[in-house]
């Protein structure tokens, strides 16, 4: 049976206070011996994740697809994929996240369905099929060619041959996945239905894929479209009637300007992905400057009223380098892309770890930048134990690997033999296994796993300050220090970052807000002294400090 969630979990901006974690099921944990992650292995891990401080699961498609692109090809959207689980299997996930106070994301996958789906199959086979309509047909290939390739490395158009249909059709993405028609009512109320059949099963939201896309129009790029906003509008106005307290997060990878209206004045997304930021704070460690992120915040906060950007390190993907310049791009390959077999596409196939030579203490502030920043942090399972990727498997495959759970050929993630599962387990000597693991890491003093959830905790602790909107960037001029003042309704934060390799001084007036007491609330209070107005301190490499000061009283109106 579908559940109802408790309604403590859908209040008010709950979305802004808790702590996301990306799971692609396939690669978490295998419940059944057949090498495959599924749903009941996700259930199965749900005390970890509440242990670890996460207060909602974003699931990647878990729906009926041949699997050639993660599941982003779907061939029927209303079935849980036979190796992955049951409705049955779905439904008790779902009841026992919301048990535990974590909620429960989907993807939506709305551009484009697997060309092995039925709707795809009918219409290339029968052109009086009212499916034709659901899709972009071509006798030449040729329109809509101001549209980018976007997967540049495996495709050389957005339009295939197919020998059925005899004609071109067109897509976004790989050719194995064809674009729905959204000028066709009827895919649009399909849509809808869609997401209305997985919110009434009990999801909280979804994060929606490739959301610029949807409508094509002749002579323009096609992205981001006035139809495209409309379309959403509608699926938030659906939700908010339906299902409310659940949310729509944005997949929207594009420029500023571009990226913003997906707030859509509250009307749309309540979050959307921060892809502006995220190369900007590697390229900002790597120069050991923090400017250019102190430029994209200022550019881009605060998010409109009530709604909330979503940060991320890493994901599924690449890191993209879609909407950096070309000397960016130059400088974010000579930084972390030094191994050619890195670079896809446009950026670089590459977990946070390895970027960061797995060097601890570096993956930690970059954790505790992302849980500082006024917004939604998104971690991606593993990154919290410092897993690897392998190079050696293609595509994006190589940051999909099995999680890690313990010692051993199969790393805990699987009974099977290890040549059958999903994905081979990560081999480099730096991040296999016998070195990084949950059952490694949890409990140790001083583990990856242990800092980063005590981190989780101090965010959940002080969700109040953390959740709020606001953000004043501290000018440090020349430092190589990120620091920013969360004031909140009880306590100003104040986050300090030393991006640099090495031990610096910061100095810097407070805001006449300060108050005399204040604590380190990471323990790490020797490093800073707080003297009337001001501070002083080392922080040593990349190191950081989330300093609290209590709110002084306003004083009594005269
Ligand atoms: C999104 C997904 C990516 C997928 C693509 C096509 O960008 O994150 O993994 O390949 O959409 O669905
Ligand atoms: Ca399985």
């Amino acid at each position: 049976m579908a559940s109802e969630p408790p309604p403590s979990l859908r209040t008010g901006s709950w979305f802004r206070s808790v702590v996301f974690y990306e799971i692609p099921v396939r690669s978490f944990f295998d419940s059944n011996g057949d090498g495959i992650g599924d749903l009941p292995g996700v259930t199965a891990k749900l005390d970890y994740l509440g242990r670890l401080g996460v207060g909602a699961i974003w699931l990647l498609p878990f729906y009926v697809s041949p699997w050639r692109d993660e599941g982003y090809d779907i061939s029927d959207h209303y079935a849980i994929h036979p190796k992955l689980g049951t409705v049955d299997d779905f439904d008790r996930l779902v009841e026992e996240a919301h048990r535990r106070g974590i909620r429960v994301l989907g993807d939506y996958v709305a551009n484009h369905v697997s060309t092995d789906h039925p709707w795809f199959q009918e219409a290339r086979r029968d052109r009086s099929s009212p499916y034709r309509a659901w899709f972009l047909w071509s006798d030449t290939g040729t329109e809509f060619s101001r549209v980018r390739v976007i997967f540049r490395d495996e495709e050389t158009s957005n339009w295939s041959w197919d020998e059925v249909a005899g004609q071109y059709y067109f897509h976004r993405f790989f050719a194995s996945q064809a674009d729905l028609n959204y000028d066709a009512p009827a895919v649009r109320a399909e849509m809808i239905r869609y997401a209305r059949f997985w919110l009434g099963r009990g999801l909280d939201g979804f994060r929606c894929d490739a959301v610029p896309y949807l409508f094509k129009r002749e002579g323009t790029r096609s992205q981001s479209l006035p139809e495209v906003h409309q379309f959403f509008r509608e699926v938030r106005a659906m939700m908010d009637r339906e299902f409310p307290g659940t949310v729509l997060v944005a997949e929207a990878n594009q420029s500023v300007p571009e990226t913003i209206p997906y707030f859509g004045e509250g009307r749309e997304f309540q979050m959307v992905m921060h892809f502006p930021l995220m190369p900007n704070l590697f390229l900002a460690l790597g120069e050991e400057d923090p400017r250019r992120i102190v430029h994209v915040l200022r550019a881009t906060l605060p998010a409109p009223g009530g709604t909330s950007w979503a940060y991320f390190l890493r994901n599924h993907d690449e890191v993209t380098g879609e909407h950096l310049s070309e000397d960016e791009r130059e400088m974010m390959l000579w930084l972390y892309g030094r191994d050619p077999r890195a670079v896809l596409n446009h950026g670089l196939r590459r977990r946070l770890a390895p970027m960061l030579d797995g060097d601890d203490d570096r993956v930690e502030m970059m954790t505790a930048l992302l849980l500082g920043l006024p917004g939604a942090p998104y971690l991606y399972y593993g990154d919290e134990i410092g897993m690897g990727d392998r190079l050696d498997l293609p595509d994006r495959d190589g940051v999909r690997t099995p999680m890690q759970w313990s010692e051993g050929p199969t790393a805990g993630f699987s009974t099977a033999s290890p040549d059958r599962l999903v994905r081979p387990i990560v081999s480099d000597p730096r991040f296999a296994p016998s070195v990084r693991s949950v059952a490694g890491e949890e409990g140790r003093d001083g583990s990856l796993l242990e800092r980063v959830r005590a981190l989780l905790s101090v965010r959940n602790e002080r969700a109040e300050t953390f959740s709020s909107p606001l953000y004043d960037a501290l000018e440090l001029p020349g430092s190589p220090v990120f620091g920013f003042v969360r004031p909140g309704p009880a306590e100003h934060i104040l986050c300090l970052y030393n991006l640099s390799r090495s031990e610096v001084e910061v100095q810097a007036r407070l805001p006449a807000w300060s108050a005399p007491h204040p604590t380190e609330l990471l323990g790490h209070e020797r490093r800073l002294t707080v003297t009337e107005g001001a501070l002083r301190g080392r922080l040593p490499p990349y190191g950081f400090a989330w300093v609290g000061f209590p709110r002084v009283p306003d004083p009594p109106p005269p």
